[in-house]
């Protein structure tokens, strides 16, 4: 039984690196911190697209969103693009008992409504029934009557049910933990949480964590002057909210008043510190039923979000707030194990740039299993491969001698060259532009291209607007100076983007 090799997978929703461990001092992130001090902490992993449907997809079956073809919510790959095996059916084939707790695939058709079961998971996902009170009249106002509010610091006895979604998924978890088949069947659970996702329902007492007078603005609040129309978001999904409504925000630039973006900014924090407790709750599940020492956690999120940087809110754009992510692998290491599949990998931070379509290879590669070959320049047929990297470093001298030239690709596609209410998020059918990004150490450098959603064919002669950052100046990437190199000197960087 020392040999089993499990594997608990958390993914968090929305959330950037807003964590002590990625060096934000105002981060109050206890439990991930500390699991970070074991981990390989990746400190430059990168979302293939900044939105829930896409990212999850493309990350759980190691595809970019073009071989995916889900920019949406509106299609399930198996039907739409290709039979590809995820990660987690991996796991199952290979003898794994897998299980799926909360917002793992995204719901709904994207998973054909069954978050992919049966060929992810072992038995059917389990979703918080009181996640279906997330979006109903249940934040108590200043007025005293309860809204459907973006804010929504709450008593959560008062709640219906007297819970919260992330805490029945963690009770879930628990009870799966302790009552899965107990023979020796290794398992792969994986649990993922609703929060920091908006709106921002959590328990009250995690907002005194960030006393108002503590919080601050973004340090670059304003939309930056030469930001291309195209690559903006308007953000509609806060403007929605009643309490939002109110403050009659004009449409896409808004502001949001000053008072109010550090409210946003302090109940996002706060939902990252439930979040965190939530985490540590199952860690400590793990410690409780002896698992600790042969369950690998990976800790990860399916895009960022924008806190107000560039005069923007949410995800939905190519900006490192909303494509950088967490990605923490805790590997144990105890003397039973060692005799394990695990393989010995060094507690180092790795600055590396790294995609999310690079877990699924480096998941199965630290539970010994055979990592997939990589794709096929044309994949759609194949139903096991990877578009991504085993990134685990087994030693020293593999880090050194790794390559330094490592791009993260990132998209975005829009439905017209300015901001419309269905910027954010167009349907398949409406998008008319895609905003390709390539980011390396020195610079980001996005396209946005004529793309056609009938054919999927980008037009790379249909150049809509460009944007270039120069990191080293501009690390938060508020200077777009595209049109100068194009002025002076046409000589932007190389790419083919064929290579998407
Ligand atoms: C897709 O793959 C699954 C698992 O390998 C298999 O059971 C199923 O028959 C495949 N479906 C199609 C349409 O090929
Ligand atoms: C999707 O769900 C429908 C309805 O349950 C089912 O008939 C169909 O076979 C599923 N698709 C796949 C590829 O399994
Ligand atoms: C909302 O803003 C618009 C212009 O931005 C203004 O004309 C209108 O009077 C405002 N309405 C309220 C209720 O403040
Ligand atoms: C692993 O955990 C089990 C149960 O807590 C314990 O008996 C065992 O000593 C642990 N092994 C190591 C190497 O820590």
């Amino acid at each position: 039984e020392s040999t089993w090799k499990n594997v608990l997978f958390i993914i968090a929703d929305d959330l950037r690196t807003s964590l002590g461990c990625y060096g934000d001092s105002l981060a109050k992130s206890p439990n991930i911190d500390q699991l970070a001090s074991k981990s390989q902490v990746f400190l430059n992993t990168f979302a293939q697209q900044a939105v829930c449907a896409p990212s999850r997809t493309s990350m759980l079956t190691s595809r970019r969103p073009d071989t995916t073809r889900l920019y949406d919510f509106n299609s399930y790959w198996r039907v739409h693009s290709g039979n590809y095996t995820t990660l987690p059916q991996y796991f199952k084939s290979q003898g794994y008992f897998t299980m799926s707790v909360g917002k793992v695939f995204h719901p709904g058709i994207a998973s054909n409504m069954t978050d992919d079961y049966p060929y992810s998971w072992s038995i059917p996902a389990y979703h918080p029934p009181s996640f279906r009170y997330e979006k109903k009249k249940v934040c108590k106002g200043e007025d005293g009557k309860l809204h459907v509010n973006l804010l929504c610091a709450v008593n959560v006895a008062e709640q219906p049910g007297g819970t919260l979604p992330d805490l029945e998924s963690v009770d879930e978890a628990v009870r799966l933990l302790k009552t899965r088949p107990n023979d020796g069947t290794p398992f792969f659970l994986a649990v993922g949480f609703h929060k920091p996702h908006i709106p921002f329902r959590i328990p009250q007492e995690y907002l005194s964590l960030y006393p108002l007078a503590q919080m601050t603005l973004a340090t670059d609040p304003d939309v930056p002057e030469r930001l291309p129309p195209v690559a903006y978001n308007p953000w509609m999904d806060l403007r929605k909210r009643e309490d939002v409504q109110k403050l009659n925000i004009s449409f896409p630039y808004g502001p949001i008043p000053k008072d109010f973006q550090l409210r946003i900014r302090q109940h996002y924090y706060a939902a990252v510190s439930y979040m965190d407790a939530q985490v540590g709750r199952l860690l400590s599940a793990l410690g409780d039923l002896g698992l600790a020492n042969n369950t690998m956690v990976v800790f990860t999120s399916d895009h960022g979000w924008s806190l107000g940087e560039h005069g923007e809110w949410a995800k939905y754009s190519n900006f490192d707030v909303t494509t950088r992510v967490p990605l923490i692998l805790f590997v144990p290491r105890g003397t039973e194990v060692s005799n394990s599949a695990f393989p010995f990998i060094d507690v180092l931070s790795q600055p590396d740039l790294v995609e999310l379509v690079d877990v699924f290879p480096t998941v199965a590669y630290l539970a010994g299993l055979k990592v997939p070959m990589y794709c096929p320049d044309i994949s759609f047929q194949v139903e096991l491969c990877t578009e991504g990297e085993n990134r685990a470093y087994t030693s020293l001298q593999e880090q050194m001698e790794r390559s330094s030239e490592d791009i993260a690709f990132s998209q975005y596609p829009r439905p017209a060259d300015t901001p419309q209410e269905n910027s954010d998020l167009p349907n398949l059918e409406d998008i008319k532009i895609m905003g390709y990004s390539l980011r390396t150490w020195d610079y980001r450098y996005t396209l946005w291209l004529g793309f056609n959603p009938k054919t999927f064919q980008v037009n790379v002669s249909d150049v809509h607007a460009g944007e270039l950052y120069l990191l080293a100046d501009d690390p938060d990437q508020d200077k777009n100076v595209y049109d100068d190199y194009m002025r002076k000197t046409a000589n932007l960087p190389h790419v083919s983007w064929n290579s998407f």
